[in-house]
């Protein structure tokens, strides 16, 4: 059986097929939602999902959470007096997930696809199948977020021919893509996003209205445990608004209470900054993928954050139309990637879609550029794979030498939209030798191959001796 995983920034979930179509698992608690929140005690016991969530409020130097945001950085978290890795946080929450889902199938598990941001670039992609991989699981597919939860559309339309937008506003991104389905074929035509806007952002808006109102409370220099209680009281008046016009949150800190009062429109005009960012990646995804707003027959609605007013609200006057809830925002993203494993074992009730999805951002090289009249500028940005080529993609880029008697080439692969290498993630670099000539004599065939799963890879080839070099990326 392979299972299918959202592991979100706020919430995590495990989904498997059935006979009647994908279906959650709920965890141990009964719930299909399991935070993704970590706690530790003295002894090492390791607590995951709500329990460690409410450990958090208690025990702040204890627990961790929206660490998806540093997956396949180096940073440290600590708890108490261990320090891990998002990744390595990331492992234990997949790790509870696939025991509730043996628990809940009665049979040992050991595959998943697992889905991830599409705007998640080369180095969190591996960090999250690392984290499958730590976790006992053998991670069959890396999947962007949006192409599962149209997926999860996409298989159960009535029409043959559809062009929908999946919105996917979560915990802690935002992603937007472009899908055409016809007949069985789904193609994402375009995906664009923001790694960092989601839900824990809208809130961040009430605990700014909160200390504004209470601007003798020094945020500074209050504790973690206080922050919490905080950033909870917000969270909860945030979610208010879904009946309410008026939110209210109460913070008792040390021996005083203090209150806030929000209506919707004051609400929404505070959200006012966050809601314009929305705009940028969508307009970015049609324009990628040369589709007009009016041409999109269903906006699909995915992600927690979605569920606020305020966004519904953006979201149907930016496209006017009432987007699809058809299914449930929390759930579409991990129904679709149990839908994803079920492909991949050829189960019978499924009906055989075929997907083709696109390299989220342009991938390419630094080089130097020669201007007439022998003119040079360095630092010049080489794109080799275009963003949202369908993958999986191989490009070949022949480089020359640009000095007498240049016995290396430096390629520094980058990732980016810049025309300005500096200004453009690095993801590695190789540095090749070559044997010394004149300038423009020796080149090399620089051949970038973004696979299935969104993952890189890198080859050198030195023409004149035939001589190739593999990036030192492991192959996935
Ligand atoms: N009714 C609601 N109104 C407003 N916001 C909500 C509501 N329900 C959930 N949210 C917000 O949705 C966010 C969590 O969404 P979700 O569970 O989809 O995120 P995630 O999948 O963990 O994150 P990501 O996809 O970014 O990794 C939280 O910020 C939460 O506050
Ligand atoms: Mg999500």
């Amino acid at each position: 059986m392979i299972i299918g995983i959202d592991l979100g920034t706020t919430n995590s979930l495990v989904a498997y097929f059935t006979e009647e179509g994908p279906k959650i698992i709920p965890n141990r608690l009964g719930k299909n939602l399991t935070p993704s929140v970590i706690s530790i005690d003295e002894e090492s016991q390791v607590y995951v999902g709500e329990l460690a969530a409410e450990r958090m409020l208690l025990y702040p130097d204890s627990a961790a959470s929206v660490f998806k945001r540093d997956m396949g950085s180096r940073r440290q978290f600590k708890l108490l007096d261990q320090t891990f890795l998002a990744e390595e946080l990331s492992s234990l929450v997949l790790r509870a997930l696939k025991e509730d889902a043996e628990t809940y199938l009665g049979e040992t598990v050991e595959e998943a696809v697992i889905s991830v941001p599409a705007y998640f670039d080369d180095a969190r992609r591996r960090a999250t199948k690392r984290a499958g991989e730590l976790a006992g699981l053998k991670v069959e597919r890396i999947i962007s977020e949006p192409t599962a939860a149209a997926i999860a559309y996409g298989l159960y339309q009535s029409q043959e021919q559809a062009r929908f937008l999946v919105f996917d506003l979560g915990g802690g991104t935002f992603d937007v893509s472009i899908l055409e389905l016809y007949d069985t074929i789904l193609e994402v035509r375009a995906v664009a996003g923001d790694n960092f806007l989601g839900g824990e952002d809208f809130t961040a808006v009430l605990e700014n209205l909160f200390f504004e109102k209470h601007y003798k409370l020094d945020r500074l220099s209050l504790d973690e445990k206080t922050l919490r209680h905080i950033h909870k009281q917000a969270e909860l008046c945030k979610l208010g608004f879904g009946e309410k016009r008026v939110s209210k949150m109460s913070c008792k800190i040390g021996e005083e209470i203090y209150e806030l009062e929000v209506d919707l429109p004051k609400y929404e005009e505070a959200c006012g900054e966050l809601l314009e960012r929305i705009r940028r990646p969508v307009k970015r995804s049609l324009a990628d993928a040369h589709i007009r707003l009016s041409d999109i027959d269903k906006v699909v609605l995915v992600g927690g954050a979605t569920k606020s007013p305020v966004v519904r609200r953006f979201v149907s006057k930016l496209f006017k139309m009432i987007p699809d809830t058809n299914i449930n925002p929390d759930e579409a993203v991990a129904l679709g990637a149990a839908i994803q494993g079920a492909m991949k074992e050829r189960k019978e009730a499924i009906k055989e879609v075929i997907l083709t999805d696109v390299c989220p951002f342009t991938l390419g090289t630094e080089v130097v550029r020669e201007w007439e009249n022998n003119q040079y500028e360095g630092g010049v940005f080489c794109p080799i794979i275009d963003r949202n080529t369908v993958i999986p993609a191989s490009r070949t880029e022949r480089l020359y030498t640009v000095r007498d008697n240049q016995d290396k080439i430096r390629i520094n692969v980058l990732q980016g939209e810049s025309r300005f290498a500096a200004n453009n993630l690095s993801l590695g670099e190789l540095l090749i030798d070559i044997p010394a000539g004149k300038a423009g004599e020796e080149s090399v065939d620089v051949t970038y191959t973004y696979d299935i799963n969104s993952i890189l890879e890198v080859e050198v080839k030195v023409i004149s001796t035939e001589i190739g070099r593999a990036s030192c990326r492991e192959r996935v």
